[in-house]
């Protein structure tokens, strides 16, 4: 059984990712920051499904300032997923997102190098595409969004430790995760809320927007994935999707019906750094790595409600 640092770790995705790892058998040592985007108690609620697993430890600890090298020492895979994640705030707070996605990932590559870490996992994003996201890892990237941008500086970073030192990465685009324990500023996990509260819900554009949403367990199942295949997955970048692309009205329907609700919307423009539509182009993780996402919208929607009725943020 091999021995897993997780960033992130208290996070949407990060905790998961810790419940699969465990799961299987692993060691893991989560680490997280609790960086305030959304509120600390969200995030330790997250780590209550695991903290007491007897081959998990969690640290606190920042990583654009905290030593990193005695975290990393001995580990068998980093998998990199603290960050800021959302792009509006990115417009607002850029120095927040350059340090956390830029400066944090390149100590933790150095920290990687030095430790001669054997797999270095970097999660990614659809949004260094740019506002259309909708071919195969090679398409050219331009992003439309400060996050996207800083995004793809981390991408960039492993790409310039792989070509430098030899750092073995794996980079892993995941497109609109969503499911229990969704980060309260996503739109998903809004239109719920609104729906439950018989509140309105405040919708950007036209509601056309498509998005290739992917269930939280799907995308933690290509990380796992990527890990266990280290052979063929080192030195490559995949696209991680659902099999399913959606428009946010047909989302919006779906969960009025799963409901028994009508939504009240209240239309505004787009905002800027939006992306208008992504469709995960998954042929190369599925054919390389066996990647094949299992819930269905309808599903994961179901699901989510349920957790949100239990846990209200
Ligand atoms: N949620 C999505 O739909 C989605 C889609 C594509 C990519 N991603 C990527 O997945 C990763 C996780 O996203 P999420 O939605 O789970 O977000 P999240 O905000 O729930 O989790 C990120 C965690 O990273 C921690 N963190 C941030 N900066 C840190 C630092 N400097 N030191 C230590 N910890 C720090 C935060 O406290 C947070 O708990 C991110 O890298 C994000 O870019 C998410």
């Amino acid at each position: 059984m091999s021995y897993c640092v997780v960033t992130g770790a208290a996070g949407f995705i990060g905790s998961h990712l810790c419940e699969a790892l465990l799961a299987k058998g692993h060691t893991v040592c989560g680490v997280d920051a609790f960086i305030p985007y959304y509120p600390r108690p969200l995030k330790e609620r997250n780590l209550q499904h695991f903290l007491d697993h007897p081959d998990f430890t969690f640290h606190e600890l920042d990583l654009r300032t905290a030593p990193l090298e005695p975290l990393l020492t001995g580990a068998d895979a980093v998998f990199h997923l603290a960050a800021m994640a959302g792009l509006m705030k990115s417009w607002s707070d850029f120095t927040l997102y350059s340090s956390c996605n830029a400066e944090a990932t390149q100590r933790l590559l150095q920290a990687a190098k030095d430790t001669a870490i054997p797999h270095f996992l970097y999660i990614s994003t659809s949004s260094v595409y740019g506002q259309e996201a909708t071919g195969p890892e090679d398409t050219p990237l331009a992003p439309f969004s400060p996050y996207g941008i800083t995004k793809l500086a981390g991408e960039q970073l492993c790409r310039a430790y792989t070509a430098n030192f030899d750092l073995p990465v794996t980079i892993l685009r995941c497109f609109s995760v969503y499911g229990p324990r969704q980060r309260p500023d996503m739109a998903y996990n809004i239109m719920i809320r609104s729906l439950l509260a018989g509140q309105p819900f405040v919708q950007y554009g036209d509601g056309e927007q498509t998005r290739s949403n992917t269930y939280c367990t799907d995308s933690v199942q290509a990380a796992v994935l990527a890990f266990e295949q280290r052979a063929v997955a080192v030195g490559e970048t995949f696209n991680v999707g659902g099999g399913e692309i959606v428009s946010l009205n047909t989302v919006r329907s779906l969960l009025e019906e799963l409901l028994d609700r009508k939504l009240q919307v209240d239309r505004r423009a787009p905002r800027p750094g939006d992306q208008k539509h992504t469709a995960a182009n998954t042929e190369k993780i599925r054919r390389l790595l066996g990647y094949a996402p299992q819930t269905r919208v309808r599903d994961g929607l179901q699901a989510q409600i349920e957790w949100q009725r239990s846990c209200p943020s």
